[in-house]
């Protein structure tokens, strides 16, 4: 990170500068400028997702080491359908082909594969190595590592909508925040305590817009495939120098 966008008076803080029972329990990322990586070094975009999914893999290592509970990424939008077939078919083999290989390995550490988003509307072998997963891994603790696939917000919502329509036992009156929490993707899952955005874009990109009401946000400049452990410390020291208000005082 260069130290012009770093949100940190100090350059770097090392892990001892973290209180480890006072971590956040829900980091959620936005990982984005892969292909602009791949770009830099005059490769094609897809090298620069190859490398996005080593960072990953480095940051939830970084996550055990910090004590985080939860670990939410954004790794496929509803909105990146968008972009050519070559890149979003290349994308979703990607993914299985990570998730298969980093089963054993997930295992071993204990850690809890939920996959978010539109999954009924992907493919026949991308729905079988996500059950696949989620099913492994379904008792463990250690981390929750939540895979947004085919995920946009407003999608969520508004099938959070259409769930609460459905059920007639819930009347104008009766509808409250924890009726629509109840229904949204994430109904099991604290809201996040940190958002991080690499890539240098300040936006949401329609990533978990209810769910963001009172995180604290670090929008980098670092592209993810160059986000370390080191970034990752940094951020945590950070916002346990942020004094949340809640809107209180
Ligand atoms: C993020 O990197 C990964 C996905 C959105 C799937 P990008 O592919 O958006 O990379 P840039 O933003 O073009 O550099
Ligand atoms: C957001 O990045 C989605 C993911 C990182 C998966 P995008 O690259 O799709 O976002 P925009 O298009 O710059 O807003
Ligand atoms: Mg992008």
């Amino acid at each position: 990170m260069p130290a012009s966008s770093h949100p940190l008076h100090k350059e770097n803080w090392s892990i001892n500068d973290i209180e480890i029972n006072k971590t956040p329990p829900h980091i959620a990322i936005i990982m984005d400028g892969n292909g602009r990586w791949a770009k830099s070094k005059k490769k094609p975009r897809t090298l620069g997702h190859k490398a996005g999914v080593e960072s990953l893999k480095n940051t939830i290592k970084a996550c055990l080491d910090l004590n985080i509970k939860y670990l939410s990424v954004y790794t496929f939008s509803k909105e990146n359908w968008k972009r050519p077939e070559k890149e979003t078919s290349f994308l979703m083999n990607l993914l299985s082909l990570a998730i298969k290989q980093e089963t054993k390995n997930l295992i071993e550490k204990n850690v809890k594969v939920k996959m978010i988003g539109d999954i009924a509307s992907l493919d026949k072998k991308t729905i079988k190595t996500i059950a696949s997963i989620e099913e492994k891994t379904k008792t463990f603790n250690n981390l929750q590592l939540n895979i947004m696939i085919n995920y946009g917000s407003r999608q969520e919502i508004l099938h959070c909508i259409q769930e609460i329509l459905k059920d007639k036992n819930i009347t104008p009156e009766s509808l409250s925040e924890k009726c629509i929490e109840k229904h949204l993707y994430t109904s099991t899952i604290p809201d996040p305590d940190i958002l991080i955005r690499s890539g240098g874009e300040s936006r949401i990109s329609n990533f978990l817009l209810w769910q963001l009401s009172y995180t604290e946000l670090f929008f980098i400049d670092t592209l993810w495939p160059d986000f370390s452990e080191q970034d990752l410390i940094n951020i945590v020291a950070s916002y346990q120098n942020r004094h949340r208000r809640f809107g209180g005082l």
